[in-house]
């Protein structure tokens, strides 16, 4: 703190929703700088389950909650969300919208699942929420913005202009029906008329804050090995998870962020396509998947589950500046006697490596070097500090912080909220 970036470093999924809404007990500001609701975060407070796809989970705390120029906005799941925190007593004031976000709109959603039909086998295996086209028209410099909503005129010129080109694309390219004008631009004028009181200037707020020494929780979607850049490229999502993205998706400098959580699970998931040098046979996988529950929160997908890679980790450490981790889900791995840990991968020339490589065919071929290591085989259930855990847990995280010589400052070792441990 003041400001601390959360970053999930994994291939998203790492259980960043409940970290963040642990440190969002202690902060004053919370907020989202990339992604859209190709995002799930799971929350569960005093028994009750949160699902947010667009919402900072600091939304619960009643603290002010941000959603970033980086971020792509999908109005109506936007919208859907804020309702269902107004029926369950949540106020939904606390959030601000950057006018510099830009919209998911239909032609993007019908566009993600057409082109990944024509892929094929080739396909990404999105989540086809439209963050791929949206992200793609904002760079071709085509895209609506959120503040676009708050001009009736210009949001419909700017809907006509866009249909006119995206219905050639869908009728032609994708064999889809063309989108009719007057539907999309009455629904979204719906839309902005319920949005606009949301919309502000989230740089300057999050700036303001900073100078009043407010503490201020930068939240990463998805995770470091889906980042556009550096992430496994094509299997990747279509903007900068990383924690450097958290100044320029919020609009702050990146000499006012202090310090970088990174959450990562104990062993490690990937949904959709794409190379997982230490997934696990088939038969560990099923019951990893069935204990972690490692089901999609977006779009109910099974879970790849895989032993903890530490090369993967170390590259997420060296790409992020990673200053503490939080290591989650610690207590799905209790049923076994005996774990394992990827510690290098076997390239195809017949080297090994402790290094990421960076030529996706070696890492697409990438054999992992697993290393056998004691497991605890007993529930941690008890336990309400780090100290408290099992000896052998004890080791498996220190293990985790010799290799990538970074402090493991919170454990999870279940689902509420009071089940992160801290050190003693
Ligand atoms: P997209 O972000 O929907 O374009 O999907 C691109 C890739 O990112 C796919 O492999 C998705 O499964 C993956 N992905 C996107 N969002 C998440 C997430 O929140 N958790 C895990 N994987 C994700």
């Amino acid at each position: 703190m003041p400001a601390t970036v959360i970053v999930g470093a994994q291939w998203g999924d790492e259980g960043k929703g409940k970290i963040v809404d642990l440190l969002a007990q202690d902060s004053d500001l919370v907020c989202r700088y990339q992604g859209g609701p190709n995002a799930g975060h799971t929350v569960i407070v005093g028994g009750e389950t949160f699902k947010f796809r667009h919402l900072p989970a600091g939304i619960l705390s009643g603290k002010q909650s941000v959603l970033g120029a980086g971020c792509v906005v999908d109005p109506g799941v936007l919208l859907e969300e804020l309702d269902d925190l107004e029926r369950r007593g949540i106020a939904s004031e606390p959030l601000k919208i950057s006018g510099n976000a830009h919209l998911i709109m239909p032609w993007h959603i019908a566009i993600d699942g057409a082109g990944e039909r024509r892929l094929g086998k080739l396909r990404i295996g999105t989540t086809r929420r439209g963050i791929g086209p949206a992200y793609a028209d904002k760079a071709l410099r085509l895209g609506i913005r959120v503040q676009d909503l708050l001009d009736p005129k210009i949001l419909r010129q700017k809907i006509a202009t866009a249909l006119e080109e995206k219905n050639v694309w869908l009728e032609r390219v994708y064999e889809h029906e063309p989108l009719e004008l007057e539907q999309v631009a009455s629904e979204h004028e719906r839309f902005a008329q319920r949005l606009r009181s949301y919309v502000a200037d989230t740089s300057l707020l999050v700036d303001t804050a900073l100078r009043e020494k407010k503490r201020v929780l930068l939240e990463g979607a998805q995770g470091t090995l889906l980042d556009l850049d550096h992430g496994t490229y094509p299997f990747v999502t279509s903007s900068n998870p990383v924690a450097g993205a958290a100044a320029t998706g919020i609009g702050i400098g990146p000499t006012r962020i202090d310090e970088v959580v990174g959450v990562s699970k104990a062993y490690v998931t990937r949904v959709g396509r794409g190379p997982l040098p230490s997934e696990m046979d088939d038969e560990l996988a099923k019951e990893v998947r069935e204990l972690g529950q490692e089901f999609g929160t977006v779009t109910g997908r099974e879970r790849r589950p895989g032993w903890l890679d530490l090369v993967a980790l170390r590259y997420a450490v060296r790409l992020n500046g990673i200053t503490k981790l939080a290591l989650t889900k610690l207590d799905v791995l209790s049923v076994f006697d005996e774990l394992k840990v990827c510690v290098a991968y076997r390239l195809p020339d017949g080297t090994t490596t402790p290094d990421f490589p960076a030529h996706q065919s070696d890492f697409h071929h990438a054999e992992p070097v697993l290393e056998p290591v004691s497991g605890w085989g007993e529930p941690l259930d008890g336990c309400a500090t780090i100290a408290d855990l099992p000896q052998a847990a004890r080791d498996y995280i220190q293990l985790v912080e010799r290799a990538l010589e970074v402090p493991v400052t919170l454990v999870g070792t279940g689902a509420a909220r009071e089940q992160v441990l801290a050190p003693a």
